[in-house]
């Protein structure tokens, strides 16, 4: 059957991004006969102006039954002073929340065009094309005990870092399973020399290994070497597999290695539905920019690149996804840039929509 998409475009630059994926999509559907069944829906403020509420239950229930939902983003100052309870940023944490959304896919993915962008040298990121996967639900953020109290005359604070062998072999599992679509390489990060959690979290992903992935190659690193290592020589890696702490720390370190906000997708994704894809919720890493929004100033290509991901991951369309990945490559190579992908030499920035109609003669010359 026609795979489902569900749009929540969203707020401010969210619509403007969507609207070049609404393109993409539509020169796929003409151009390779990948036909989707998409539908639109309303999140964050958007939602909150039409119905009171940031997500809807009848939107949840959409997300909950679609094969993947691409979000644009949320959020915005006309509504930073509402109720905590209907904030904007209160949709897209039902939406993670209710679909149990415990892996965090964050690809760092560095086109040759933009390798100067890097922090680091060009030989060390160019043609990058790695990926972290964090455990989102679980660990030191949730972990019970927790608070601050008084022991003798001082404050003391707590946190508790706790997985369960079933939480640890999930994520483990969503690992293993992109890798066999990538490039069949885990490498798991921990500290299992200092921490009793990271001893179990080596012994789940080894069994889990030999147990159901022998065909991928395993490693392990301890979460410091493995930051290091990620500066070094990035190129190592394929996908990495880690905790909730460490992947915030390792996926925001390798944000920088590939440029600017406007080129980051990410994704979520939860356990495997009937048809044994996982739920999943595929978004740009960026917000809704509202310093640019309604300005044709915004770079889609971090929500292309989204549902680049949704066309590997939930689609079983990896070359198709390869295939948008190179028109992207070409329009940079080219040289067209939106104003975030700009320095200082004063060339002219491209439009929303002009670099969305790049992209899509691109993929028409491909
Ligand atoms: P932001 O990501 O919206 O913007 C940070 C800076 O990057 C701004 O200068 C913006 O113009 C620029 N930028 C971001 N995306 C861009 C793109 N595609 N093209 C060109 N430039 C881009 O983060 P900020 O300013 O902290 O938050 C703005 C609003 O977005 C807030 O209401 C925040 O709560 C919300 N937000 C929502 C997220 C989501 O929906 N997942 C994530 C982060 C923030
Ligand atoms: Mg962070």
């Amino acid at each position: 059957s026609t795979p489902s998409l569900l749009i929540l475009p969203g707020d401010g630059i969210g619509p403007e991004v969507m609207a070049e994926v609404r393109k993409v999509i539509d020169w796929f559907g003409t151009a390779r006969g990948m036909q989707f069944d998409v539908s639109e829906g309303l999140v964050g403020g958007a939602a909150y102006d039409a119905h009171g509420a940031p997500l809807s239950d009848e939107t949840m229930e959409r997300a909950q039954q679609a094969d993947a939902v691409l979000l644009g983003a949320v959020g915005g100052p006309k509504y930073d002073q509402l109720d905590f309870s209907v904030k904007p940023e209160r949709g897209l944490l039902r939406l993670r929340k209710e679909m149990d959304l415990f892996a965090n896919l964050r690809p760092a993915q560095c086109f040759d065009a933009l390798a100067d962008f890097s922090s680091l040298k060009r030989d060390v990121v160019s043609g990058l094309d790695i990926m972290i996967v964090r455990e989102l639900t679980s660990g030191v953020y949730f972990g019970e005990p927790r608070g601050i109290h008084t022991e003798g005359n001082e404050r003391v604070g707590i946190n508790t870092q706790r997985y369960t062998e079933g939480e640890i072999a999930r994520v483990a599992r969503s690992a293993f399973e992109l890798a066999r679509k990538r490039g069949n390489k885990v490498c798991s990060m921990e500290k299992a020399n200092v921490m009793e959690s990271g001893i179990l979290w080596r012994d789940v992903v080894t069994e889990v290994h030999a147990a159901e992935y022998p065909d991928v190659e395993l490693s392990h690193m301890y979460a410091d070497a493995g930051a290091m290592q990620l500066c070094r020589w990035p190129k190592q890696f394929d996908v990495i597999v880690t905790d909730n702490l460490f992947g915030d720390l390792l996926s925001d370190a390798a944000a920088m290695l590939t440029g600017s906000l406007g080129m980051l997708p990410s994704a979520s994704l939860g356990a495997p539905m009937a048809n044994g894809r996982p739920k999943a919720l595929y978004e740009p890493v960026h917000g809704s920019a509202p310093d640019i929004a309604d300005q044709g100033k915004a770079n889609p290509i971090a929500c292309i690149l989204s549902f680049a991901m949704a066309m590997r991951y939930s689609f079983d369309a990896g070359d198709e996804a390869t295939r948008l990945e190179k028109a992207v490559e070409t329009v940079l190579a080219d040289g067209l840039r939106t104003a975030d992908l700009l320095g200082e030499e004063g060339r002219t920035p491209v439009s929303t929509s002009q670099m969305g109609d790049a992209i899509v003669a691109a993929l028409d010359a491909s």
